[in-house]
């Protein structure tokens, strides 16, 4: 499942594999938080940034 929070990441729940580009597998977990605001230091994930630069989703 994805749902987006609003003015914040995107939450992913399930049976999740995130992969890099290469298709390495980077991480397995039941949720996880993308960021989607584009500021994340710790990219793919939210680190919280988003609240700090003011993003604002649609959503
Ligand atoms: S959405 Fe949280 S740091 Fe980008």
């Amino acid at each position: 499942m994805v749902k987006p929070a609003k003015n914040g990441p995107l939450f992913l729940y399930g049976n999740l594999e995130v992969c890099s580009g290469t298709g390495r597998t980077v991480n397995r977990a039941e949720e996880v938080h993308l960021c989607r605001c584009g500021h994340s230091k710790n990219k793919p994930y939210c680190d919280g940034t988003h609240a700090k630069i003011g993003f604002s989703s649609e959503d």
